[in-house]
């Protein structure tokens, strides 16, 4: 019963998109635990790119049933145009199931969303303004409307009701918005109904029957381990547990059935947002990274922070995940650069410190101690094996490995499906 999660080990947009994708021929589910169209994978296949947001990308491989989990936020007119967009394009979409337990991003977990960002000012988390946190919050407050309240009309009328009773004093009251109308949501909502119902399952059934049958599951995490509500760097985190527990309760599936879990590891580190971010670069060579990198937000369109690789992180995200193994992104884009440094401890008001603090106040007094490592300038992209790469790049990997406690079974060399170094196999 291998049962795989992939998650990343940074802040988010580490390439998942891609090993996600490389390893869909093999698994026979691709299952998003949690989060929501925040999220934002790329995948190239051939000559075609695939922006994905909430669909989980094993949609592109045939043999694959994509899952949304229970513990993912949807969006409904999102999932249906990201749907109909891939149709469009001759992609079969018919397997997908989402869970009915998962709950519904409606109109008025998105204006909250936007309007609270705009009260906080700059104190805001810079959020993707999707609705993914007050979405979220109606969970835990217990006035979430779920994808099965889709199918009970009176029951939808009562939660929507519920739901916008404190909303709308907040709303015209504090935020001087106008109130927003129960029928029109309760309308809205109905209209998605008959759209989604193919796809409604008992999710978490279907993953049990299919471990038992020994099928292979692939737990896909969206944004990354410091932007985890509870191992991140709070608040500036996302509103869910991308970490891998997070799998067992937005799948529901227990953790002795999880084999494997991947971290995804940027060769170089990226943040969207606020928040600290001790390795972030204001030079040319942070300017460098984000232009041979692409780092441009897939869901946003926003410029990605960009630094050097920051070992203590890596540690961090091995220890919380329980990593079994590293997927190393985005090596090629280091090519060029005679020196590359690598943060090995953080210097916290005089203290060397090899671990991630607890306190976020030295979280955010933590300054990079740098160790340099040789670059090279030949062109990875071609290489095939471990032993195709130039000796120093062949150091750098094996450095990063030694610092965070995770062998790296295979290594990114270039954007394509193909252009991929595998080193141990993940099945
Ligand atoms: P939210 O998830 O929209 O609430 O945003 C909370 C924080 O997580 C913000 O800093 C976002 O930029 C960040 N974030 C959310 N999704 C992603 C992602 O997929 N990649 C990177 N950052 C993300």
């Amino acid at each position: 019963m291998p049962a795989l999660v992939l998650l990343g080990a940074q802040w988010g947009d580490e390439g998942k998109g891609k090993a996600t994708d490389l390893l869909g021929g093999s698994v026979d589910y691709v299952v998003r635990y949690q989060g929501g169209n925040n999220a934002g994978h790329t995948v190239v296949v051939g000559d075609q790119k695939y922006a994905l947001h909430l669909l989980p990308s094993g949609i592109l491989s045939p043999g694959c049933t994509p899952v949304i989990g229970n513990g993912v936020v949807v969006d409904p007119s999102v999932l249906l145009s990201e749907l109909s967009g891939l149709n469009e394009r001759g992609v079969d979409t018919s397997k997908l199931l989402l869970s009915g337990n998962a709950h519904i991003i409606t109109p008025y977990n998105v204006t909250v969303d936007k309007v609270t960002e705009r009260f906080l000012g700059k104190r805001k988390i810079g959020t993707t303004g999707r609705g993914i946190g007050p979405t979220y919050a109606d969970k835990i407050n217990r006035v979430g409307i779920r994808v099965q309240d889709l199918y009970d009309e009176s029951i939808l009328t009562q939660k929507v009701e519920a739901a916008l009773d404190v909303k709308n004093q907040i709303l015209t009251k504090l935020y001087n918005r106008r109130a927003i109308a129960v029928d029109q949501v309760v309308e809205e909502l109905l209209g998605y109904a008959d759209k989604l119902a193919p796809y409604v399952a008992d999710t978490v059934l279907v993953l049990n029957q299919a471990l038992e049958e020994d099928k292979v599951v692939l737990f896909e995490g969206g944004q990354g381990t410091l932007l985890d509500i509870d191992h991140g760097t709070y608040p500036f985190v996302t509103s869910s547990n991308p970490t891998a527990g997070g799998a067992c309760t937005g799948a529901g599936v227990g953790p002795t059935k999880i084999s494997r879990v991947i971290g995804i590891l940027k060769a170089y580190t990226t943040r969207v947002g606020a928040g600290p971010f001790p390795t972030e670069l204001f030079d040319e060579d942070g300017e460098a990274l984000r232009r041979i990198g692409g780092e441009r937000g897939v869901t946003t369109g926003r410029d990605r922070r960009c630094g050097w690789f920051d070992a203590v992180i890596a540690r961090y995200a091995t220890r919380v995940n329980g990593l079994t193994d590293f997927f190393l992104t985005k090596l090629d884009v280091l090519t060029g650069w005679e020196q590359i440094p690598v943060c090995v401890a953080y210097e916290i008001d005089g203290r060397r410190v090899e671990e991630l603090p607890y306190s976020q106040t030295d979280f955010h007094h933590a300054k990079p101690v740098y160790e340099m490592l040789p670059g090279w300038s030949e062109d990875i992209s071609k290489a095939k094996s471990f032993a195709d790469l130039p000796k120093n790049a062949q150091s750098y990997v094996k450095a990063l490995e030694e610092m965070s406690g995770a062998p790296i079974s295979a290594i990114g060399v270039g954007p394509g499906r193909d252009e991929t170094i595998e080193i141990n196999s993940f099945l």
